[in-house]
């Protein structure tokens, strides 16, 4: 296991992620903002990562492998030349400041509305099961989620191929890794739970079906880019997007795990949404993971100091990933290290276009 007895565990103490030398075991948490005009990087983006630039790893935003993951209004892409120009943008800034970054890949799959796609793009998901609920659309407003096509053989094989090059484009622009978001309901998740699997193909029906999906992608892109810059997000007894609890949750998990061991991806980022009102995620199923995968694990939700330096203390991960508190206070770490206070992040511009809510929060200094 990478948890030697010897190894610091101070939150703020530097840390080993595969080759990279991080600054401390925090890490910026992946949140999606919503300010890629026509889904291309931009210098304001630049700035807000690179004022966050103190955190160990930033893991951007979900960013879209493919025109058909776009579900969402201003998310980022990177499956063409003009996304990789933006993104350098973005790791340039980063990277000056001393800091390293990985694109968080997320493909929304049925969390979408065709609105928001590009034209010939198509919503699509293991199965033709629509969410309910509504969207919001820049073209339409709120809107009634689309009703998703379910992928032919072909298609998952076309999915598969824009994960790689997605990964491709990623290494290109100059980030760290490339995170694979199988957490929240998209769509690597989709083809996880049998609430929205209901595939009888090889790729649907038992938990080992059920997981193809993800280790297929998982080592697909691990042998384009290396393991060592492949990670990946994952969120047992997730509810959001209607992912919901099924039988044999954990068993699925912990095979999962050993799987992606086995490929030797350099992190796995567990999600605990229970802070936020989610089902608790039990002990019982963070150890099983635990047991199984040996690099880096890094667990986020609801953490603050003392309960992150607990959890490091304790060696149940090896870094501690923080979202929302890093959206009002670019210097979070500082403020975190020092117990400065804390400023209040406005809900109301975490998703609105333009510097507003976004890189004009200031520092404490
Ligand atoms: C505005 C916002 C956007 C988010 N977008 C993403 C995302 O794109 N991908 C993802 O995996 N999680 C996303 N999350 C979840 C966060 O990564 C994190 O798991 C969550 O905020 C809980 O951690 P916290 O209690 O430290 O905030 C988002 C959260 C927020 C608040």
């Amino acid at each position: 296991m990478s948890t030697q007895t010897n190894v610091s565990t101070d939150l703020f103490g530097s840390a080993r992620l595969g080759n990279l030398n991080l600054q401390n075991r925090i890490v910026m948490a992946p949140m999606t903002r919503s300010r890629a005009i026509g889904n291309v990087p931009n210098s304001t983006m630049a700035d807000y990562y690179a004022q966050r630039a103190g955190a160990g790893l930033i893991v951007t935003e979900g960013t879209s492998p493919s025109p058909n993951g776009l579900g969402y209004s201003r998310i980022p892409g990177i499956f063409n030349q003009e996304q990789v120009e933006g993104w350098k943008l973005v790791t340039n800034a980063v990277h000056k400041k001393g800091g390293k970054i990985f694109v968080q890949l997320m493909h929304t799959g049925r969390a979408s509305h065709v609105s928001n796609l590009p034209i010939g793009a198509e919503v699509l998901a293991p199965s033709p099961v629509v969410l309910s609920g509504q969207i919001w659309t820049d073209a339409e407003g709120m809107q009634p989620y689309t009703q998703p096509k379910e992928m032919s053989a072909e298609q998952i094989q076309t999915a598969i191929s824009e994960y790689v090059r997605a990964s491709k484009n990623a290494i290109a622009a100059g980030f760290d890794g490339v995170e694979l978001h199988a957490a929240n309901g998209y769509l690597l998740e989709q083809f996880l739970n049998p609430n929205s699997n209901r595939r009888n193909d090889s790729y649907g029906g038992s938990a080992d079906n059920r997981n193809r999906f993800v280790i297929e992608i998982a080592k697909a892109v691990a042998a384009a880019i290396g393991s060592e810059k492949t990670g990946i997000r994952i969120s047992p007894y997730g509810a959001f997007n209607e992912m919901g609890a099924f039988d044999g949750v954990e068993e699925q998990y912990e095979s999962l795990a050993a799987s992606l061991n086995e490929i030797g991806l350099v992190y796995v980022h567990m999600v605990d949404h229970s802070s936020q009102g989610a089902p608790e995620v039990p002990e019982s199923v963070v150890l099983k993971i635990r047991k199984q995968f040996k690099n880096t694990l890094i667990l986020s939700g609801g953490y603050d100091k003392a309960k992150a330096q607990s959890v490091l203390d304790d060696r149940k991960c090896e870094l501690i990933a923080f979202g929302r508190p890093f959206i009002a206070n670019p210097d979070f770490v500082d403020r975190l290290k020092y117990d400065a206070e804390l400023s209040p992040a406005d809900p109301t511009t975490f998703y609105t276009p333009g510097e507003k809510g976004y890189s004009d929060y200031p520092n404490l200094n």
